[in-house]
């Protein structure tokens, strides 16, 4: 979205279908702030697809998936980075595109994942499984991806795994992301005990009860999901391999097991798709806001920052997953 000509007015129509009319007043003025900051400021906002429909459809630039915004945060031009997103995605933003300043309006937005590991814990499982390699979920700190080898998302796990020709890996800290790879390779995966707080809550009978509340739906599940959820879907990929799966198959009606505003911003592109919506919200992700995200622009708030050594080893385990 170039933001040139837009304004809040003009931009009701594309979300009309998700956002009532009604609400429309509360967001109009955001939005018409952060048009013009982003002018003023030559700053461009990243969101990922768990951002509320008014922040992905309305003032994001670039939208898309964890690797989606990893690919397109490298090659940002403009000074500065809001990203709209949880705090890793912020750092990672910031490795591949250290020159630039990257914000992010809550600072509190983390992720149950990346709390789940710490660098020593990385240590200490090298010590117990020497020489394996270290294959680490980017939804975790630059200090824990400094001590990997190469990083990994929802939407590349398998390829990166395969891309290192070795009978076995530590992948790590997502155990049912690992769990669900390790279904489609023959390569061994040694897995942590963290979970996603918003996936590990959808059950395999709540698949089934959608089933049969719906019949013929079509259930697309993330692979944060505990697998046993996951044999109960149609398919399962990263938020933008969903997103692109209602694009390209057109279902009737569609479940997404994932967070809940995935729905509102794929619904939005494919209005003939009835949307079943039983979601779990990211609390994290929900901490983003149009006023925060218009605050982080008035105030420059929250820069995000790295220790340079830190950054050093944790940029090279995403470019090397990049490479792949
Ligand atoms: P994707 O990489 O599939 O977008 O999902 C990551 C995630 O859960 C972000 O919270
Ligand atoms: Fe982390 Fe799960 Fe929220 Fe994604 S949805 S940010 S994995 S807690």
């Amino acid at each position: 979205m170039s933001g040139m000509t837009l304004s809040a007015a003009s931009l009701y129509d594309r979300v009309q279908r998700v956002i009532p009319a009604i609400e429309w007043p509360v967001f109009s003025d955001d939005i018409d702030a952060i048009l013009k900051l982003k002018r003023e400021r030559n700053a461009v906002i990243l969101a990922h697809n768990y951002q509320t429909p008014e922040i992905f459809h309305c003032v994001a630039d670039i939208v898309g998936d964890s690797l989606a915004l990893a690919r397109k945060a490298m090659e940002v031009e403009a000074d500065v980075i809001v990203l709209a997103g949880v705090h890793f995605m912020a750092e990672t933003a910031k490795l591949l595109n250290p020159s630039k300043t990257v914000l992010i309006p809550d600072m509190r937005a983390g992720c149950s994942l990346a709390d789940s590991i710490t660098p020593q814990d990385i240590r200490l499982l090298r010590q117990r499984y020497p020489g394996v390699p270290v294959v680490t979920y980017v939804n975790t700190s630059a200090a824990v991806k400094a001590e990997s080898d190469i990083c990994c998302t929802s939407g590349n796990a398998k390829a990166v795994v395969e891309s290192l020709g070795v009978p076995r890996v530590l992948m790590l800290p997502d155990e049912y992301l690992a769990q669900n790879i390790a279904k489609q390779t023959d390569v061994e995966i040694i897995a942590w005990k963290g979970h996603c707080e918003v996936h590990e809550r959808f059950t395999p009978e709540d698949i089934r009860e959608m089933r049969a509340a719906h019949p013929g739906v079509t259930v697309l599940a993330h692979p944060e999901c505990p697998p046993e959820v996951v044999a109960e879907a149609d398919f399962a990929g990263s938020t933008a391999a969903m997103s692109d799966y209602v694009g390209r198959e057109k279902p009737a009606s569609v479940v997404l097991v994932t967070e809940c505003s995935m729905s509102d911003n794929v619904a939005v592109e494919h209005p003939d798709v009835e949307f079943i919506r039983p979601c779990n919200l990211c609390p994290h992700m929900k901490r983003i806001t149009l006023g925060n995200i218009r605050s982080a622009l008035e105030r420059n708030e929250h820069a995000v920052t790295i220790d340079p050594t830190v950054a050093a080893r944790a940029r090279l385990a995403v470019e090397r997953m990049l490479a792949v």
